[in-house]
């Protein structure tokens, strides 16, 4: 299969320091990565190091980051922002925080559209609309004349996935989703980002405190911890047979599972 991204002995600093250490996986078209590990051991930081979000002080310090033949790390800023959005999306914990709170939805997804060149605004908003259907929203019009506080936060949330999807990246990074939603919506977005797989064969590598949301929709799971990788490896093997202590640990505090 061929890959979409490509993590290769990946290093990550952040002002000198060491974060993040030797971490490899990689990812064909349309398969999911979770990501789980404690607070701090690096998950956002290996999502961020790809779209070259690390902030004036952290720096991929060795290592490679593949995408469609292309080393990421090594790329000038505008080639990583002509990527970012088109060819990689991403979704945040908080997807409602970064709609403006003053223009509407629709407003917002012409003006994310036509920063990426798509300029004929009855088209954005004729494929703004089928996507908005295609993802299970009764009245699609409506969602795009709202203003973001007239959705609730996880309407917002499945309209950021949603967002996301009208570029059609080919890969999309996930930042805890879910963790800001109540169970129902949780599994909406889930859902969601699991028919975006499925119509449009994007790849999804999506960090979670929930290993029950690893179990139920990742091919392969990667166990950080402390900026290493603890295991890695196809998700039912290593829930079958976790290697380390530490991803035992994780996996015997979610509800008992039938092997
Ligand atoms: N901009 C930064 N400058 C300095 N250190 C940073 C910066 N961003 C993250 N770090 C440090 O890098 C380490 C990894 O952080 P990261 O945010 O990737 O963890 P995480 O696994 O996503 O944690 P969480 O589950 O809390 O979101 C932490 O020790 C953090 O303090
Ligand atoms: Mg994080």
């Amino acid at each position: 299969m061929a890959e979409i991204i490509s993590y290769e002995h990946v290093d990550v600093s952040y002002n000198g320091q060491l974060m993040v250490q030797d971490i490899s996986f990689s990812l064909g078209q349309g398969e999911i990565l979770g990501i789980v590990g404690e607070s701090g051991s690096g998950k956002s930081t290996l999502l961020k190091a790809a779209l070259g979000m690390l902030g004036k002080d952290g720096l991929v310090t060795r290592g490679d980051i593949y995408y469609e033949g292309r080393d990421l790390p090594d790329l000038p800023p505008e080639e990583l922002r002509a990527i970012s959005g088109s060819g990689i999306g991403m979704i945040f914990q908080n997807a409602g925080a970064s709609f403006c709170p003053i223009r509407t939805v629709g407003v917002q997804l012409q003006e994310m559209m036509e920063a990426k060149g798509h300029k004929d605004k009855g088209q954005i908003e004729k494929a703004a609309m089928e996507l908005l259907e295609k993802f299970g929203f009764a009245e699609p019009k409506r969602i795009l004349q709202s203003y973001p506080f007239e959705l609730s936060g996880g309407m917002q949330q499945r309209v950021g996935v949603a967002a996301a999807m009208l570029l059609k990246p080919k890969l999309l990074l996930a930042d805890e989703p879910t963790s800001a939603l109540d169970v129902t919506v949780q599994k909406q977005v889930i859902e969601e980002m699991l028919l975006a797989r499925q119509l449009f064969g994007t790849a999804i590598i999506l960090v979670t405190h929930n290993m029950g949301v690893v179990r139920a929709m990742a091919d392969k799971m990667l166990v950080m911890q402390g900026g290493r990788a603890m295991e890695y490896g196809k998700t039912v093997e290593v829930m079958a047979n976790p290697s380390s202590p530490y991803t035992r640990k994780l996996l015997d505090a979610m509800p008992r599972l039938r092997r």
